[in-house]
């Protein structure tokens, strides 16, 4: 359906950016009010709030005991590079990827890190790779969640409990919205702000006995510089995981970190949190459904994400165009979405097929969310217009 009647209903919030994510319901700068600024991050107050943090997050994403959470400078990318670099060259390792970020750690491993013995397990935007290829035996990376094709693993099945080499799982768009099975992962990392709406600059690190087990056993041949290390004389550095950090944190961005986690608690934790991406991805697909214009890109209704959901054309007119001219369609509707102040960020990833990408993670309200709906039908309707009259 398709119309030119301006809707009348607005989203109250218009944030449906995939990263940084819309912050929770509520959140006004008075959730900071208890920031310890001005003090030093290693003072009791600092380091407190660090270990809040970790606790906090252990608690709502259900981390088992014996894993080590640790909170690591330079965002998810810093602690996926960490892991990398500190980690692999001992075996072989099968990189899996199937969009833009996970090529990224291709990239990095063959490229920066250039080992010699690196698979690569492939698929396109909208599919995941055959998963029954990767050899556990040696390492494997890979992105739960594809955050820039919405293609996500449906579950850790594919990964056998007594697996030889290591898991290096970029999780940093399915944690708090997907069930991650740390005990098929011995590396996890995310960054605050995507699904909890949380400010950008710090990375998690989450490491299994046997990750930390190859940091006490195993010593890279490169030179890593402090920002990535991990172990001092082959121990690891405990304290990294009980609020040491490296070097220093925003305690401004950790008091909104905690505020963010607390507010996760407040509503149930991580089964109401994944609630919420499930409900607002059901909104968007149960409009999907019946749209004439508008597909799934992930081709498995299993593969699709229920927080970075990408779309692209479906209409014959549109879907004729070339890529350039796709894009250019796309970004015309997004940015009279982006003029009425009814949706910011919601185009494809610059490398991904030219759509529409959604966030539905647990901040965004599935209420502002159906208001969204009409809106899209409506500046679609605009965009087609468009297009016929210069045709
Ligand atoms: C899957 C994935 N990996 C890595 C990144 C990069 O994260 P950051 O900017 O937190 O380093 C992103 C950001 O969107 C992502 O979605």
């Amino acid at each position: 359906m398709t119309t030119h009647t301006k809707p009348g209903l607005r989203p109250a919030n218009p944030n449906f950016s995939s990263g940084p994510c819309a912050k929770r319901p509520g959140w006004s700068v008075e959730a900071l009010k208890a920031a310890a600024l001005g003090r030093s991050h290693r003072a009791k107050i600092g380091k407190t709030k660090l270990e809040q943090a970790i606790e906090l997050t252990r608690d709502i994403l259900q981390v088992p005991a014996g894993y080590r959470i640790g909170i690591v400078p330079a965002s998810d990318t810093g602690a996926v590079e960490m892991a990398l670099w500190s980690l692999l060259g001992e075996r072989g390792v099968d990189m899996v990827a199937w969009e833009s970020f996970g090529s990224g750690w291709v990239t990095d491993v063959v490229k920066q890190l250039k080992l010699a013995d690196v698979r690569k397990i492939e698929a396109g935007y909208g599919e995941l790779p055959d998963l029954t290829k990767i050899d556990f035996d040696r390492d494997v990376v890979f992105t739960w969640n594809g955050t820039t094709s919405g293609v996500r693993v449906p579950n850790g099945n594919f990964i056998p409990a007594d697996r030889k080499g290591l898991t290096i799982c970029d999780a940093t768009s399915a944690a708090f919205a997907q069930r991650l099975d740390f005990e098929k992962l011995d590396v996890v990392t995310f960054s605050w702000q995507k699904v909890l709406g949380g400010e950008g600059a710090h990375g998690m690190l989450i490491l299994s006995p046997r990750a930390v087990e190859r940091l006490e056993t195993y010593k890279p041949s490169w030179p890593l510089p402090k920002i990535f290390r991990l172990t001092s004389g082959g121990k690891l550095i405990e304290g990294i995981f009980k609020g040491e950090t490296i070097n220093t944190p925003s305690m401004l961005c950790v008091e909104d970190y905690l505020d963010a986690l607390n507010w996760a608690k407040s509503i149930g934790g991580l089964d109401a949190l994944i609630a919420r991406a499930d409900a607002n991805a059901a909104v968007l697909d149960r409009f999907v459904g019946k749209s004439s214009w508008l597909g799934h890109l992930a081709t498995l209704p299993a593969t699709r994400s229920n927080t970075s959901v990408c779309l692209s054309f479906t209409d014959p007119d549109v879907s004729a165009l070339d890529a350039d001219g796709q894009a250019a369609f796309a970004k015309g509707l997004v940015s009279v979405l982006d003029k009425e102040g009814v949706a910011y960020d919601i185009g494809a990833y610059r490398d991904a097929p030219p759509g529409l990408r959604i966030w539905c993670g647990a901040t965004v309200e599935t209420s502002d969310l159906e208001a969204l709906l009409p809106w899209l039908d409506w500046a679609f309707a605009a965009q087609k217009a468009s297009l016929k009259a210069a045709a």
